[in-house]
């Protein structure tokens, strides 16, 4: 089968959060099964370049009375096509953030469906995300359809409800099949009104994440490479380097990490108050998230003073974006926390689990499929072949953050043997594509019917 993503993000180049993500690895992992997957991506001014293999120029075409250059590179293995619309669409310096947002990537989804037709594409599927690339779903059905790209079936994913409303309610009405990122946001958005009448196309796939890009026994980022078998050494020598490198010196405590975009969904007020109940109980924290409202990023800068002059022996937040930084973070850490007010699924608690920490999640979205509490869920996640591996709280009061953190930090001080064999054990679970990458080629074949 052929697919084609038209996204806004794609990781390592364009990435701003899990979307970015999982635009990569949900493709490889389908191209893995034996497909041919193209993705188009608009060439922004800020692309990371240097991950960009046998970059170069295609081929031109004009839509719109604008020219469009169009770039070809390989990404992670993956065939990429770049949109250069001459018009400076894409010469922001970033990749949201524009007033003009939504006339920028509406430029950009129409330019994909027309590059598409003047190319000669027949792609099976156009597979499009959340609000950003939802006007292909109703450009298509409205107007390529009935030119050459008949052949073509529209799969519409949402990885997140809260942004553009009304797009992703066109993009619904429009599409063949809808998908959101795990069961449990599925169901928490059924009654969506964008997305109440069109139940009987939408399903929840559990997102997974690229055992290849997020593996602790290949990772440059960290010191020692290690599996399950070696997981105390790995992450006592990941713990070290992190706390070197950020001045932090008691590497006899445990460490929560919190790896974020610092907004709403994630829970501001919990993290907040989860950094000081750690450090209560004796632990450490590394906060690396970084805020697009500056009044969010401006209220963490003072908290990050603040705990710099009083512990800071034992607390960093680090206010900016950093992926080699994340990867020692999740090597380094003991927990990884995750206290969202809504999450459609959460990869940082999958990608925590992958290098043996153990998130501790409030149960909502993706957070409730994926983490199973040592003390309350062992029925559940035996239910899907799984052991218990991690804590969780319900409730967006301080109260539940408290549970489920104290909980865990005493299982750290309290029972070492049973804590490393945690440890051992989450890194064996698989939250990679494997399942969910054939979940998505039925749906694909159920969208060609
Ligand atoms: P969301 O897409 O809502 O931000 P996800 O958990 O799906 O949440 O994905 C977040 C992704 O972004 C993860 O890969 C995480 O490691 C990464 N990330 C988040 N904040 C930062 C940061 N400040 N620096 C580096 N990586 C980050
Ligand atoms: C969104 C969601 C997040 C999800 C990601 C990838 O940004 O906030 O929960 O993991 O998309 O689907």
């Amino acid at each position: 089968m052929h697919i084609v993503h038209v996204a806004v993000e794609m990781a390592p180049i364009a990435k701003v959060g899990g979307l970015g993500d999982v635009v990569t690895s949900l493709s490889r992992a389908v191209k893995d099964l034996g497909h041919n997957v193209d993705i188009i991506l608009p060439k922004y001014d800020c692309l990371n370049l240097s991950n960009v293999k046998y970059f170069q120029f295609h081929r031109s075409y004009s839509w719109g009375g604008t020219e469009i250059k169009v770039w070809f590179g390989k990404v992670e293995g993956l065939p990429v096509y770049f949109l250069e619309p001459q018009n400076g669409l894409f010469s922001a310096g970033c990749i949201y953030g524009c007033r003009n947002d939504g006339q920028r990537f509406g430029f950009f989804c129409h330019a994909a469906l027309e590059f598409l037709l003047q190319s000669g594409f027949h792609p099976d599927i156009l597979h499009c995300h959340d609000w950003s690339s939802a006007p292909v779903a109703w450009l298509f059905k409205e107007h390529y359809m009935h030119y050459g790209l008949s052949k073509a079936r529209v799969v519409f994913t949402i990885h997140n409800l809260e942004f553009g409303a009304q797009l992703i309610g066109k993009a619904m009405l429009y599409s063949d099949k809808a998908t959101t990122v795990s069961p449990t946001y599925s169901r928490e958005v059924s009654g969506n009104p964008a997305i109440a009448s069109h139940l009987q196309k939408f399903y929840g796939i559990l997102n997974g994440i690229d055992p290849d890009i997020w593996d602790p026994y290949n990772d440059k980022f960290i010191p020692v490479s290690y599996t399950s078998d070696n997981v105390v050494e790995g992450k006592r020598a990941a713990k070290e380097a992190l706390q070197q490198k950020l001045g932090l010196k008691r590497a006899d405590l445990p460490m929560v990490g919190i790896i974020t975009r610092l907004t709403h969904q994630k829970g501001i007020h919990l993290i907040k108050h989860a950094i000081w109940r750690t450090l209560e109980r004796n632990g450490q924290v590394v906060l690396l998230g970084s805020a697009p409202d500056p009044r969010i990023q401006n209220d963490f800068v003072n908290l990050a003073n603040q705990l710099h002059s009083s512990h800071g022996d034992r607390a960093r937040l680090c206010l900016t974006y950093d992926e080699p930084l994340s990867h020692l973070i999740y090597a380094g850490s003991d927990f990884i926390l995750v206290p969202s007010i809504f999450e459609p699924c959460g990869l940082t608690q999958l990608t925590a689990m992958r290098y043996g920490s153990i998130p501790v999640v409030r149960k909502t979205g993706g957070l409730h499929d994926t983490v199973f509490d040592v003390d309350h869920d062992k029925e559940r996640a035996r239910a899907f072949g799984l052991e218990p591996n991690g804590f969780n709280f319900d409730g967006a009061d301080t109260a539940g953050v408290d549970y489920a953190l104290n909980r865990a930090i005493s299982a750290w001080y309290d029972g070492r043997d049973w804590f490393n064999f945690l440890c051992k054990g989450v890194m064996e679970q698989d939250w990679s594509w494997n399942r969910p990458a054939l979940d998505y080629m039925e749906l694909y074949r159920a969208a060609r019917k």
